[in-house]
């Protein structure tokens, strides 16, 4: 959800004046033709469950509810409370979709010029461009889809959702400040860093931010709010033009409960340990999880246990 967010955002660009053709957060990215460029590979999926949500909620824009997603998201993991406001009207044809190619490469010749270059091109300071980054504090890479990545690690064989890929931090389902912590150690094998995450501890600019991040989370949280409700206005269209907040407190209807299952993909098998439990208590009693017991087992141990239930009325009286 919050890759899907930014990309919807992150195509815009301050010197082109017209909307749509700036580009930006206007929906234009459930366009097949712009889901189908490179960079968002694999977004379909966050679309498909945001999708239902649209089909209710009709009124909603999706420009509006990529963004509701992603703040919601990082909010749920743990992350800052971002203050945003909604009112953003929707891209209506495919042919309002940026052209390919606004969004960062991963592995560029000159990592930290090419963030400028980007990042500067939508508004964005070598500040905002470090918090900013700090949102790979959540989620994996998969070399299907952007070519980086390990297929799994120790941290993702199990999901949860569908298994495998490499993420940047051990608790990828957590918004913290570990990122900065992990791609400055870089430790450990199994946790991601692209070369353009690399670039913050090397640049001499982005790493006095990088290094005040991995110290102090409190600083973090508040650079990132910020940068993150700027990320998911740009280019945005607003209907009424100030926007309008959502509020919180809201009583009226009763929150559908969120049941992760539901939305969960692949296939996941039991963890070991439980595996081991269960075939305790198979053997506990004589049989194996290999070797189905047979049902009059059971037969003789419920006549047992009522043989002794009357010894017990006639000897006890
Ligand atoms: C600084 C430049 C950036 C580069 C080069 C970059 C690159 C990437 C790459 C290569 C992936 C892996 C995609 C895949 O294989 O599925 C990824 C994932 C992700 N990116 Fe970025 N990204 C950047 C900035 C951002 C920003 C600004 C945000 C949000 C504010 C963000 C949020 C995410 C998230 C949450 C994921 C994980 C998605 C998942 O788990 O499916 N990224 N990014």
């Amino acid at each position: 959800m919050v890759r899907l967010g930014w990309h919807d955002a992150g195509t815009y660009d301050k010197t082109i004046e017209e909307w749509p053709r700036r580009g930006g957060a206007n929906g234009s990215l459930r366009f097949e033709i712009e889901l189908k460029h490179a960079a968002n590979a694999g977004l379909v999926n966050a679309l498909k469950l945001l999708q239902p949500i649209k089909e209710k909620y009709s009124g909603v824009t999706y420009a509006d509810l990529f963004q509701l997603a992603s703040a919601t998201a990082v909010e749920e993991a743990g992350g800052p409370k971002i203050p945003m406001k909604y009112g953003r009207v929707d891209a209506s044809e495919p042919d309002q979709c940026p052209e390919e190619g606004r969004l960062p490469d991963a592995g560029p010749p000159s990592p930290a010029g090419h963030l400028r270059d980007v990042f500067y091109r939508m508004g964005f300071s070598d500040k905002e461009i470090v918090a900013l980054s700090g949102a790979h504090t959540l989620g994996r890479s998969r070399p299907e889809r952007s070519g980086w990545g390990k297929p799994e690690t120790k941290y993702t064989k199990e999901g949860p959702g569908a298994p495998g890929g490499q993420s940047w931090t051990v608790q990828w389902l957590q918004f913290d400040n570990s990122y900065f912590k992990d791609i400055k150690e870089k430790r450990d094998e199994d946790l991601l860093v692209l070369p353009t995450d690399a670039a913050l501890f090397e640049d001499p600019s982005f790493k006095v931010y990088a290094e005040k991040y991995a110290e102090d989370k409190a600083t973090f949280f508040n650079d990132y709010a910020e940068a993150h409700a700027k990320l998911s206005n740009l280019g945005a269209k607003f209907d009424p033009p100030e926007g309008f907040s959502i509020d919180d407190n809201f009583t009226a209807g009763v929150p559908e409960k969120f049941v992760a299952a539901k939305y969960s993909s692949g296939k996941k098998e039991l963890s070991n340990e439980m595996k081991k439990k269960i075939r305790a208590e198979y053997e506990g009693f004589g049989g194996s999880p290999d070797k189905p017991l047979q049902s009059n087992y059971f037969l003789n141990i419920i006549v047992v246990i009522g043989v002794l239930a009357i010894l017990t009325y006639f000897f006890g009286n």
